[in-house]
């Protein structure tokens, strides 16, 4: 059974199922909303026009049709929509057509295997790399047709390998040790960076994250390409491991996770994906890496916990920055020392 939907200004058809699997006929997962909202906010905030863009693994269409419906003409030259999936094609056909786009001279639809096409290409400004769990098979040959100044968007879905739960599936995918506990999301998004950085290395290619995140079931990353030696080793020097609560984890990126520049530009009105762009626009402004988990700190130290309104009021009138995270309902991001946390915390109660 099929059944039409509206996603931002996509219409489009697609299979009625309760299950979200890797098993449906074409796959579309509308939690992956907010995952499409805040790409089309990247390319809109982006000051470049005239693209040649790949949507690799394209499903549905639903992307490359929010793409060319929510994005100005101006911005994209070229998209191609790709998937290997003869069904997925079928669907992504009839979608377009349903939005009016089947004679948009700007699609190209290809049906090939995600690396082949890639490699058989000229290269793009902006790679979208949206696979079904790990993106590291994909990630050589993007690293390499990624143009200078592009952006390389990138979901992982592997987060049990990231996030520490299978230590050793992140070792073999990503040559990193993960963590397990409070942070575990933040350092796996930071090891995910780190791989496409270091694949990237290879062809004197630095990429730098613009906008990062973590939520629900994925990791998601866009990378700016600059080119050049000097960059990639300034990229490299900010590559190394992390020690929190005794773990030790890592390689993984010790950079910004944001460009403040870049994300004070977007902009974005759909309910939950803006809740998430305000909580990092505002954590951007303290870089470092890590945060604390309020309730694992009073647990620890058997203290109440704090109202945040009052914990905040306190941090800040002590000359720190603080800020929420959207890594963690129970977390904080601040300038202040762990050991100058707790004692707030504690004169609070005092
Ligand atoms: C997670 S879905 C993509 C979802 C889509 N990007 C969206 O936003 O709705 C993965 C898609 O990639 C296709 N696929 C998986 N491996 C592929 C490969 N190696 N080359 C090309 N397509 C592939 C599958 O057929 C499936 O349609």
């Amino acid at each position: 059974m099929n059944k039409t939907i509206r996603e931002g200004k996509a219409i489009i058809t697609v299979h009625d199922e309760k299950k979200i699997s890797k098993d449906l006929e074409v796959f579309y997962n509308p939690v992956m909303k907010t995952n499409r909202d805040l790409s089309v906010a990247v390319l809109k905030a982006w000051n470049r026009n005239h693209l040649q863009v790949a949507d690799l693994f394209a499903a549905s269409g639903v992307r490359t049709i929010r793409f060319l419906k929510e994005l100005p003409k101006r911005k994209i030259d070229l998209i191609a929509a790709n998937d290997y999936s003869a069904k997925a094609m079928k669907q992504l056909k009839q979608n377009l057509k349903q939005n009016k786009l089947q004679k948009d001279k700007r699609i190209k639809i290809t049906k090939k295997e995600a690396t082949l096409f890639l490699l058989q290409s000229n290269g793009f400004d902006y790679i979208d790399v949206d696979p079904f769990g790990t993106p590291v098979p994909f990630l050589d040959a993007a690293a390499k047709r990624l143009a200078r100044e592009g952006i390389l968007a990138v979901t992982a879905t592997d987060t049990s390998a990231l996030a520490g739960a299978f230590p050793d599936a992140c070792r073999r995918k990503y040559s990193a040790m993960p963590m397990h506990g409070p942070i575990m999301h933040e350092i796996g998004l930071r090891i995910l960076i780190a791989k496409c950085q270091t694949i990237a290395a290879q062809y004197d290619k630095a990429l730098t994250p613009i906008f990062s995140y973590n939520k629900d079931h994925y990791m998601r990353a866009f990378l700016f390409c600059e080119k050049g030696k000097t960059k990639v080793t300034e990229v490299q020097n900010q590559i190394g491991m992390f020690t929190y609560d005794k773990q030790t984890a890592g390689p993984m990126w010790l950079g910004r996770l944001w460009d403040e520049n870049f994300v004070g530009k977007m902009k974005i009105k759909e309910t939950e994906s803006e809740k998430l762009l305000k909580t990092i626009q505002g954590e951007m402004i303290i870089p470092q890496v890590g945060f604390f988990d309020i309730h694992a700190i009073c647990k620890r130290e058997k203290l109440q916990i704090p109202k945040y309104e009052i914990l905040f009021g306190a941090i800040q009138k002590a000359g720190h920055k603080v800020a929420r995270t959207h890594f963690s309902l129970n977390g904080i991001r601040t300038t202040m020392e762990e050991k100058e946390l707790i004692e707030t915390i504690q004169k609070i109660w005092s």
